[in-house]
């Protein structure tokens, strides 16, 4: 029987960590997980998802701070992962303008030393999360990899733009391949507190105000987290290759001409209007919000929408759920968990 593979995945009691874990589970992957449980939201939420975690013999995890070098170093040379996926840090583009220092620790120190261990170990295959904010006050839709993105709006994005730089220069150093994803709204069941479905979501079974922004004229490319896992696991092999040539890179590939690192996006590809997408909650729960329409926050953007040819042509797949149908599991998720 072939020798199982490893992957170390940071942020295994977050959202897309969790869901991620369990896919490289189903898959036949040992999975190390490691977590520093903050508390930006709500502590139980994340237990939970590691306990769920813990009920496969494949996994295993550590609760430790990515900025702890020595506790993650050692986890890392105990481990020694084939492949590394870097989850883990300060999310939320709203709350970094409240907390700018927490994101220049997780996301650049953290993942700093999260690169150092993928550089110590030499692993097949390094990839870490960037956002779709990495595109900042860019007008051209949709959003391509090969677009030029050096406007970023706030310190969050800002972060994750400067971990692809860091990304860029370890993969060309030490040939580290290196995949960094740029994702869009990612939503589904066991979703983040501090995102606009969950927040919807409560306050319309509260028959609390809701606020939507900047009047409802904003549009998100939606991102179903089950379709979102796919792509990530697919591109786990499909790790960049340095090129001879600038001739050999494909047309609308991102993949650099200097090292084997690449950036891709994972949306839908799907321009969702807010308001559209407060109706489908609604529909789903079948209550009427109470809409608190706002001004546009500070650092936000009116429009994302994601070029996904990309991920497509390196992987053969295209994330298609429907909004609705992502709502409606949603919402079954919600209320079974908190069994409203
Ligand atoms: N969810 C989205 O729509 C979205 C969109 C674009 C990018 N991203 C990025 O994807 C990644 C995962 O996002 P998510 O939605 O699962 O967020 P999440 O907050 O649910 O998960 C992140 C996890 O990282 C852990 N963490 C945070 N700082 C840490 C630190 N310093 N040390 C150790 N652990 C730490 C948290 O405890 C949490 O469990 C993040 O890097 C985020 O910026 C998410």
């Amino acid at each position: 029987m072939a020798e199982q593979r490893k992957i170390l995945i940071t942020g295994t009691a977050g959202f897309i960590g969790f869901h991620l874990a369990q896919v490289m589970l189903d898959q036949g992957w040992l999975v190390v997980g490691y977590d520093g449980m903050s508390d930006y939201y709500d502590v139980t939420l994340k237990e939970r998802r590691h306990q769920m975690l813990l009920q496969n013999a494949g996994f295993k995890c550590e609760i430790g701070q990515l900025e702890d070098f020595d506790q993650l170093h050692a986890l890392m040379m105990r481990e020694k992962p084939d492949v590394i996926v870097h989850l883990a840090g300060q999310a939320g583009v709203r709350y970094s303008l409240e907390n700018p220092r927490a994101y220049i620790e997780s996301n650049i120190v953290g993942t700093f030393n999260v690169m150092e261990c993928a550089r110590e170990l030499g692993v097949d295959h390094l990839l870490m999360a960037s956002t779709s904010s990495a595109y900042g006050s860019n007008t051209e839709m949709p959003y391509a990899e090969t677009h030029k993105a050096d406007s970023q709006l706030t310190i969050y994005a800002a972060t994750k733009k400067a971990n692809e730089a860091m990304g860029h220069s370890y993969a060309h150093l030490w040939n580290l391949p290196t995949t960094m994803f740029r994702f869009f709204t990612v939503y589904g069941p066991w979703g983040r507190p501090d995102m606009a479905l969950f927040k919807f979501t409560k306050g319309i079974i509260e028959g609390t105000p809701i606020d939507i922004y900047n009047h409802g004229e904003m549009f998100r490319d939606f991102t179903y987290v089950t379709d979102l896992v796919k792509g990530i696991s697919l591109l786990v092999d499909t790790p960049p290759v340095r090129p001879a040539s600038e001739d050999d890179i494909a047309e609308g590939d991102s993949l650099s001409a200097s090292a084997p690192f690449r950036v891709v996006n994972i949306g839908n590809s799907d321009k969702v209007r807010l308001l559209d997408f407060v109706d489908a909650i609604e529909a789903e729960i079948g209550i009427l919000a109470k809409r608190n329409y706002m001004d546009m926050q500070k650092g936000d953007v009116p429009a994302t929408w994601a070029n996904a040819d990309l991920l497509q042509n390196l992987t053969g797949y295209k994330p298609e759920t429907d909004v609705r149908a992502g709502v409606a599991n949603f919402v079954a998720w919600y209320r079974d968990y908190y069994q409203v």
